[in-house]
C-alpha cells in the first residue's frame, strides 16, 4: 500500500468559490497503484504554506502529489516551494509529463512541475486541470510503486521488464 496526500493548490478552491475537481480526479487514479489518499486538502498558493504543508506530510506518507500552481501566473509557486523542502530531486518524473503532455497539447511545456525526494516522500507536482492530471497520471503512474519502493530503501535489482 502507498499512503498518500494529495493537496491542492487554488485560491478559488480554498475559498470555496470553485469545487476542486482534480484532487478527487488523483484519488480515483491512484487507486489502480494501490496508493490510499489518507489526506487530501485545498490550500492557497502561499509558497511558505504549501512548504510547510508538504512538511507536515513528509515522512507520514510515501507519496504527495500536488496540483496546480505550477505555471507562469504571478500566483504560481507550487513548484518554488517543492524545490525548498525536497532533499534531491528526481528531473526524468517532470521531463517524462511535458513530454508525453506535449503530445497531447503544446502547453504541457508550461508547466513547471518539479518531482522529488524529502527523507521517505516521494513528491510529485502537476497541472491543475483535471485533464491534465489524467494525461500525467498515465505517464507517471506505473513507475510510482518502484519508486516507492527504492525510496524505502529496497536495494533489490532493478529488473528490466517489458515496460522498462
Ligand atoms: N499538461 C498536460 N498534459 N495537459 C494539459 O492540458 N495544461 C498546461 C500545462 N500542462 C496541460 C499540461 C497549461 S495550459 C498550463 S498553464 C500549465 O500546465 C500550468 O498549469 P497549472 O498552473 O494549473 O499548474
Amino acid at each position: 500500500m502507498i499512503r498518500t496526500a494529495v493537496i491542492t493548490l487554488s485560491d478559488k478552491g480554498s475559498r470555496g468559490e470553485r469545487q476542486d475537481l482534480s484532487g478527487p480526479a488523483i484519488t480515483e487514479m491512484v487507486k489502480e497503484i494501490g496508493a490510499v489518499v489518507e489526506f487530501y486538502e485545498v490550500i492557497p498558493d502561499e509558497k511558505e504554506l504549501i512548504k510547510e504543508r508538504l512538511l507536515a506530510y513528509c515522512n507520514k506518507v510515501d507519496l504527495i502529489l500536488t496540483t496546480g500552481g505550477t505555471g507562469l501566473s504571478p500566483r504560481d509557486v507550487t513548484p518554488e516551494a517543492t524545490l525548498g523542502v525536497i532533499d534531491r530531486e528526481i528531473p526524468g518524473i517532470a521531463e517524462a509529463m511535458r513530454a508525453g503532455g506535449m503530445k497531447k497539447t503544446n502547453r504541457a511545456m508550461l508547466s513547471r512541475a518539479v518531482a522529488g525526494v524529502r527523507g521517505g516522500t516521494l513528491i510529485i507536482n502537476m497541472p491543475g486541470s483535471p485533464k491534465a492530471i489524467r494525461e500525467c497520471l498515465e505517464i507517471v503512474m506505473e513507475v510510482i510503486p518502484h519508486a516507492v519502493e527504492k525510496i524505502r530503501g529496497s536495494t533489490e535489482d532493478c529488473a528490466v521488464t517489458e515496460k522498462g
